[in-house]
Formats: structure tokens, C-alpha cells, sequence
């Protein structure tokens, strides 16, 4: 692992304590509720890849429903505290600690999720990280994002948005988590990668609240040929010098999983 990925992990090993619980009591339960919606377009026994899954709380609920899960992140430490949930639960995940642009099993799933995973880059890299989890989709398959919403609704609405998200995102920009960046309209985004947008489900803080998040669904048309893998960038967003290529680090109480770039 180079340098700024390191750094990048670590900040991320020392937030993995507080992460989970932090976004509970921030969203009411909200992002959770957003995460797990996704389930509902998903059968058992299908294969659905969790990138950046942090400690897992949809992943986990995947792996309950009976679906085949791999999850990424480049946190050890996070991926650690998923493991043990798994294991509590006696449920069994592939867990893979690299950079999520080191996986490259193309047109291989029936579902990739990017939960609060696309809000750790600035716009191009988002784009281009959002371009490399699109092309991990099946044609036919879905992609989906849970994430902070962009702001909607009346004036006020749209102001107490901004104003909750961007407290929220100073806090994880000063731990070195995030870059500054807007609030994303991925479905808007997801639209110009050519997917078909099936569903956009908005949460509202304590549920009555205004809207705070949302969780997106698309489609990756059938008739696209298989996507060539994004080129992959040599500069991480968040961390201040430029990173390359990972390895794959053995994941927590797992066997070794491939190593190097690609994971086949
Ligand atoms: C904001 S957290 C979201 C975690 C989880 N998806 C959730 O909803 O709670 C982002 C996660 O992405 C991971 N991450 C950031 N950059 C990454 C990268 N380039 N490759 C893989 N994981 C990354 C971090 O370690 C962290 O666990």
C-alpha cells in the first residue's frame, strides 16, 4: 500500500469505532434505513458487492437475506469490525481490504452498492470511481447509492440540507476523511453513465424531518458491451500526496485474499 493510502486507512481504522454509531444518532436511523431499502431489489443467492462497506451494517443484513457478499474497503480496522458481526451472526462474507479501483472482476455482479462511499472523492474522481463500480455490474444488473441527498423541497428545507450536511462533512474533513466537495446528485450522475434510473427513495430526518438522504437504484442497460475498466487514477482525492496501485492486504480472520490489482 503506498503512502496517502495508508494515511487513508488509517484515518479511516481510527473512525471505525464511532463510525456506525455517529451516523446512527446523526440520521435518526435514517442511513441505515436507506441502506437496507436496496435489499428489496435483490433475490437470495444472488452476488452483490458492498465498495468502501465500512463495518457492514447492510452488508451484514445481505448476508442474512442469503445473498453472496463481497465487501471492500481499504480499512482494516473497519473491515474488522464487520468480520466479527459476521461471525456473531455465524454469517459468511468475502471480505477484501484494497483499494476499491484494485477489483476489477468486470460484469460480475448482479448488484454493486457505493453507500457513503462516492462522498470520499471530489467530483472527477467520483465520477471516475463511479465509472469503475459500474463496469463490476452484469449488464442488467443494479447499481445502487445511499447517501447524503442534495438539498430539495422549500427554501427552508433546503437550508437546514446544507446546513446538517455540511457540519457533519467539516467534521469528517478535519479527521482527514473527506475532500470538500457538493452534495452529489447521483442520480443525475448515474443518468450521464447511461444507466436506466429505476428508483430514488428519499429519508427524511426522524422520519418526519426534511430530506436528509436518499438511495438510489439503477440498471446497467443490456445491450452496453462490457465496459472497459476505468483507468485508474494515480491521485487519492482525500489524502494530500499522490497514491498507485495497492496490494491486497489479508483480510481479518479470513484467509489471504488475492493479492495485486485485480481480483479474479
Ligand atoms: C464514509 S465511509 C462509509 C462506510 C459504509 N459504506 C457505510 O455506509 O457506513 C467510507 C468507507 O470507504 C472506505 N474507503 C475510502 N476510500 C476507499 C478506497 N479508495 N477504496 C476502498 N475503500 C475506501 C473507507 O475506509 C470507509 O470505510
Amino acid at each position: 500500500m503506498v503512502t496517502s493510502e495508508r494515511k487513508l486507512s488509517r484515518n479511516y481504522d481510527r473512525a471505525a469505532w464511532f463510525y456506525e454509531t455517529s451516523s446512527h444518532i446523526y440520521s435518526t436511523g435514517q442511513i441505515k434505513v436507506a441502506k437496507v431499502s436496496q435489499l428489496r431489489f435483490l433475490q437470495p443467492g444472488q452476488r452483490v458487492l458492498y465498495l468502501g462497506v465500512g463495518a457492514g451494517e447492510d452488508a451484514l443484513e445481505a448476508a442474512r437475506m442469503g445473498l453472496q457478499v463481497t465487501c471492500i474497503d481499504i480499512s482494516q480496522g473497519m473491515l474488522q469490525r464487520l468480520q466479527r458481526k459476521l461471525d456473531r451472526a455465524g454469517l459468511t462474507a468475502e471480505l477484501i481490504c484494497c483499494n476499491a479501483f484494485d477489483h476489477c472482476r468486470y460484469n460480475h455482479y448482479d448488484a454493486v452498492a457505493t453507500n457513503f462511499f462516492l462522498n470520499c472523492f471530489k467530483r472527477p474522481m467520483m465520477q471516475e470511481m463511479m465509472k469503475h463500480a459500474i463496469s463490476l455490474v452484469k449488464p442488467g444488473g443494479r447499481f445502487f447509492v445511499a447517501d447524503v441527498s442534495p438539498p430539495q423541497g422549500s427554501l427552508p428545507a433546503r437550508a437546514f440540507n446544507l446546513a446538517y450536511s455540511k457540519w457533519a462533512m467539516a467534521l469528517f474533513w478535519a479527521m482527514r476523511l473527506v475532500p470538500w466537495h457538493e452534495n452529489y446528485d447521483y442520480a443525475a450522475e448515474l443518468r450521464q453513465q447511461g444507466m436506466t434510473v429505476d428508483d430514488v427513495s428519499d429519508f427524511r430526518l426522524a422520519k418526519v424531518g426534511p430530506i436528509m438522504f436518499q438511495s438510489v437504484a439503477a440498471t446497467k442497460p443490456v445491450e452496453v458491451p462490457a465496459t472497459q475498466a476505468a483507468r485508474r487514477p494515480h491521485v487519492l482525492d482525500v489524502a494530500p500526496s499522490s497514491a498507485a496501485v495497492t496490494a491486497a492486504v489479508d483480510g481479518p480472520g479470513q484467509a489471504p485474499t488475492a493479492g495485486g490489482p485485480t481480483h479474479a
